[in-house]
């Protein structure tokens, strides 16, 4: 079942209209706090942004005037568009999250927090999944716009990403094919008898 789950998940913003109710976040969030974190420093924090809300339409149009001013593309028509689409879709997706790392007191702790913040997206994503709810990982314009401290980020904290969140509008023939490569060329076998 988990395997099948691992398998199965898919990176997707390609959403039905159908609201993520706040427990469904609960679950996923409180699933993401299982992840494996050396010494205990659960180091994850997660900032959700209410459909509609205040704050959510504040952070779309960040990103809207940084991919204005950032995306440049020669294309002014091509540009205003593209702004106008990462607004768009942030404020369209039925639950938005940030999640952060904390760091820290050396870099060797800063880099196991942002590895166990990592897994503990990927424990939020199966647990999303299993709920029929997809998520699509960004680390492009959201994170970029760097919207940190108008959301309540603390300035240390790194960004892992921005998840947008809703039911996967994708059937099982719709959703993208996904590959990966053989386990052989990603794999060194030591094998052999102790000499
Ligand atoms: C750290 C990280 C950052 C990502 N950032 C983006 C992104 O900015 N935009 C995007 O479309 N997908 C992003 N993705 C999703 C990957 O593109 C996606 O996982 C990959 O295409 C494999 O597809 P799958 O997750 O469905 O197997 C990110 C994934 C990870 C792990």
């Amino acid at each position: 079942m988990v395997l099948d789950a691992i398998r199965t998940r898919r990176n997707t913003r390609d959403f039905t209209n159908d609201p993520v109710s706040d427990s469904a976040l609960e679950l996923m969030i409180e699933a993401a706090t299982w992840a494996p974190n050396h010494r205990n420093t659960q180091p994850w924090r997660f900032i959700t942004l209410s459909k509609n809300g205040a704050m959510r339409a504040k952070v779309a149009q960040i990103v809207h005037n940084w991919t204005f001013e950032n995306v440049k593309n020669p294309n002014n028509e091509r540009r205003i568009s593209s702004s106008i689409e990462a607004q768009q879709e942030i404020l369209d997706a039925p639950a938005f999250m940030y999640v952060y790392s904390v760091q820290g007191r050396n870099d060797e702790i800063t880099q196991e927090n942002y590895a166990a913040t990592a897994c503990a997206v990927q424990n939020l994503m199966l647990a999303a999944h299993s709920l029929g709810i997809g998520v699509g990982w960004s680390t492009g314009k959201p994170c970029l716009a760097n919207v940190g401290t108008a959301i309540g980020a603390e300035p240390d904290w790194d960004i892992v990403g921005a998840l947008y969140i809703g039911y996967s509008a994708a059937t099982q023939t719709t959703q993208p094919e996904a590959t990966r490569n053989p386990i052989n060329e990603v794999t060194i076998w030591h094998v052999g008898a102790q000499k």
